[in-house]
């Protein structure tokens, strides 16, 4: 059987998985039919050849745990009980991790000796988040509710500054590669991680289901946009399938629709974005998604999935 499936995937192109059943007339959400975002129907159960289990797991936060340097390597941490000093260790390990990528994103996309003094602030930024993420496995009782003010007071900061740099680029006043947009989705994560620390810190650990689909949903949304503009031109039946996924988790009232339906979104978000980050890895798919990116934006539909379980 191991073998049927290795050798199934391996005459498999992640391109022609995503090709097939294209014609499929599917439903969707509002229909009830196939996929729950209109994707191509044939992407779950393709996912399901091609994806490692590594790339949907989540792990459990244990004290001590840390991050690793690859993004590929990187577990997808989730708290392992149900009280803040689990919660405040997982959403560290987690969200100081992404707060440092942003930043290393930025980097990348500041090019040019006019974008140099921009550009500092975020190798600034990325370094302050890799100490926090460092000191993020210390993370225990005796100490969380300070760390977590610590983290609160850096991820406003940053999300500060991306709504600077987003009103700076929406106004010209800088012509870097990152699009309003990108700054305005980033400023939203920080601003939701120090949220959510904030409530740890009143001993609190809810999750409202209605702002759990709504934060994750236009995040969801939002990273297909990104996807179906980063793709190489050419990857015309990439482009549409990605846009499918962008107007299902962006339209109107996605808060309201049933928990299945709603999952059933989720998975379908993943399995698109499993396929694409090993196509992109291997040079399957064309694009100038970089690696990191891909492996950053599947983990935050893996965070997605779990906390929807939560609720
Ligand atoms: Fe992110
Ligand atoms: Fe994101």
């Amino acid at each position: 059987m191991q073998e049927e499936i290795a050798s199934t995937s391996r005459q498999l192109s992640r391109r022609d998985v995503l090709r097939a059943g294209g014609a499929l007339a599917v439903g969707g959400v509002l229909g009830g039919c196939a996929t729950a975002t209109r994707i191509n129907p044939a992407v779950p159960p393709a996912a399901r050849i091609i994806q490692d289990p590594a790339q949907v797991a989540t792990t459990p936060a244990s004290a001590g745990a840390a991050m690793p340097l690859q993004p590929r390597d990187k577990p997808t941490y989730v708290a392992e009980a149900r009280d803040p000093v689990a919660y405040s260790r997982a959403d560290a390990l987690f969200w100081n991790d992404i707060m440092m990528e942003h930043s290393g994103f930025f980097v990348m996309l500041m090019p040019g000796a006019e974008l140099a003094a921009e550009r500092r602030e975020a190798e600034q930024f990325e370094r302050t988040f890799a100490e926090l993420l460092r000191q993020s496995s210390g993370i225990a009782r005796d100490n969380y509710v300070a760390f977590n003010r610590k983290c609160i007071s850096e991820a406003r900061r940053l999300g500060e500054w991306k709504k600077r740099m987003q009103q700076r680029q929406a106004s010209a006043q800088i012509h870097s590669l990152v699009w309003p947009l990108f700054f305005e989705h980033t400023a939203r994560e920080a601003d939701r991680y120090a949220a959510r620390l904030e409530q740890y810190n009143r001993g609190s650990i809810e999750l409202d289901r209605r702002e759990v689909v709504e934060f994750w949903g236009t995040t969801m949304g939002e990273h297909s946009g990104f996807i179906a503009h980063l793709l190489d031109p050419n990857e015309r039946l990439l482009i549409d399938q990605a846009s499918k996924l962008e107007r299902a988790f962006l339209r109107q009232g996605l808060r309201d629709v049933p928990g299945d339906e709603v999952m059933k979104a989720a998975r379908e978000v993943l399995d698109f974005k499993t396929i694409g980050e090993k196509g992109i890895r291997n040079g399957h798919i064309k694009s100038i998604i970089h690696p990191s990116l891909a492996a950053h934006v599947r983990r935050e539909a893996v965070r997605f999935i779990d906390e929807l379980q939560r609720t």
